[in-house]
């Protein structure tokens, strides 16, 4: 939103939420305080804000001024009930409709910006249509494609927008008028019009294409650890053919984030409710694959360090799911901590932008053992020093671009030996044996 109000300063956008902690935040003077830590997203607030983008808690009066509503809500994987551990949660989405048709006078675009299982526009347009003062709605599809940590730059340059719609006359104006927005700044063959299921199920296989791609990779990294083939060498190998591609081939320690194993799952979740059992299978194995490999990834941990870790010391660095971000859904780096906890280490974390309250929050939220014990094995270090000085393992779980351009040699003198590094992103230059009683390991080479 905040890219759609500063590419088009004639379009006035605001942003509501009940949450008024969150709003008060993104309103903040102190631009560095704004809720989600993103890389140039505080010069766009800067720059737009207070002149046609404004954040609120006044829901009702945004939704009766607008003549566009985006509904950006969370829809998190269900925890109870039908569909549980898989399927979307609509709930939040529910409610906004709910509350739109309430408040609504006159007519409306409403736009599904949130990931929505494929067939929700039909169940938003139904609440829509019972509304008290005879309003008329079109429902929008318009998946948002962007990455985190590079979200500004993928808006500003998207590879398609899609934007799906009925087929009927009305429909078809209405994917016209977000066109035309977005055409303020995205080319406009780039712009895709399609039909409103295409457009919600495409968000949820693209994700799944590119988690597919990543749990390919990872699993070939196994066999190239029994092997000595070399992972990086192989995806060099195989992306430079056309036909396959050089991106999303980077073994790693798991894939993290809030989308890919939200959307899968719920990908998973609608085939087999359609009777697809084999379709729910194949997506599945992606899920699988990824929970393997941050499994094998502490295991390997474990194994090195003589089947104990009780009361050794290892080093994290790195807890967010990728590097520029703070966000932590669903990170490899949490699963990580979690099974060397249940050896009973003593786990050190550096990161440079999560919290220590957050990586507890994360842990507790797995319910594995009490808070407490939390939070007397787990602490976070302000520096890398602290986190290496007498640790006994240093595992890197997020590829800062720090992480890359510190004294290895001199900060694994620091180390307890023989100490081992296990590289979970593939950053440091492989060396075998670094002499001196300190052994590297990463992904998919030995
Ligand atoms: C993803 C999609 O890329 C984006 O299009 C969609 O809108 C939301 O979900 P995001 O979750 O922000 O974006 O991050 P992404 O860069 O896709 O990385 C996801 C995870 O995969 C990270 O944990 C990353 O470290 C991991 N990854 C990515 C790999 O392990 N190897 C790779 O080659 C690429």
């Amino acid at each position: 939103m905040a890219v759609i109000a500063q590419q088009c300063p004639h379009i006035k956008v605001t942003v509501v939420d009940v949450n008024a902690d969150r709003i008060a935040a993104w309103n903040d003077s102190e631009l560095e305080d704004l809720p989600i830590y993103e890389p140039g997203l505080k010069e766009v607030v800067a720059e737009a804000r207070g002149r046609n983008l404004f954040f609120s808690t006044d829901v009702t009066a945004a939704i009766r001024e607008s003549d566009m509503i985006f509904i950006s809500v969370n829809t998190p994987t269900k925890t109870y009930g039908n569909g549980k551990g898989q399927a979307a949660d609509l709930k939040y989405i529910e409610l906004c409709a709910r509350q739109i048709a309430e408040v609504a006078e006159g007519d409306k675009i409403v736009v599904e910006k949130s990931t929505l299982p494929v067939r929700t526009a039909q169940a938003i347009k139904t609440i829509l249509s019972n509304n008290q003062s005879n309003a008329k709605f079109q429902v929008l599809s318009n998946p948002e494609f962007l990455a985190e940590g590079t979200a500004i730059a993928d808006l500003n340059a998207p590879d398609r927008v899609l934007i799906g719609g009925d087929q009927t006359p009305e429909g078809l104006e209405a994917i016209e008028a977000l066109t035309a927005i977005y055409a303020n700044w995205v080319p406009r063959e780039r712009i895709l019009q399609t039909n409103v299921w295409s457009s919600e199920l495409s968000k949820l296989v693209a994700n799944a294409f590119l988690a597919q791609r990543i749990s390919s990779i990872n699993s070939i990294s196994a066999l190239c650890e029994k092997t000595e083939a070399n992972v990086d060498e192989i995806a060099k190998a195989i992306g430079m053919d056309s036909r396959i591609g050089s991106k999303f081939l980077k073994a790693s320690v798991g894939f993290g984030g809030s989308c890919f194993q939200k959307d899968i799952l719920n990908l998973v979740y609608i085939a087999r409710s359609y009777g697809l059992a084999e379709v729910a299978d194949y997506w599945e194995q992606v899920i699988t694959m990824n929970d393997y490999q941050k499994r094998r990834f502490a295991q390997n941990i474990i194994t090195k360090l003589n089947n104990t870790l009780s009361g050794k010391k290892i080093a994290l660095l790195g807890w967010a799911f990728k590097k520029d971000t703070n966000d932590t859904r669903e990170s490899a780096a949490i699963y990580v901590a979690d099974y060397l906890l249940n050896e009973e280490a003593e786990v050190y974390v550096y990161d440079p932008k999560v919290s220590e309250s957050q990586m507890l929050k994360d842990l507790d939220y797995l319910n594995t053992r009490l808070s407490e014990e939390n939070r007397n094995r787990l602490r976070k270090v302000a520096d890398v020093e602290q986190a290496v000085a007498d640790a006994h393992a240093v595992a890197i779980l997020t590829e800062w671009d720090e992480f890359k351009s510190y004294d290895w040699k001199g900060l694994s003198q620091q180390m307890i030996k023989p100490g081992f590094i296990f590289d979970g992103r593939n950053i440091l230059e492989m060396k075998g044996e670094e002499g001196q009683g300190v052994y590297i390991t990463g992904i998919g080479r030995v």
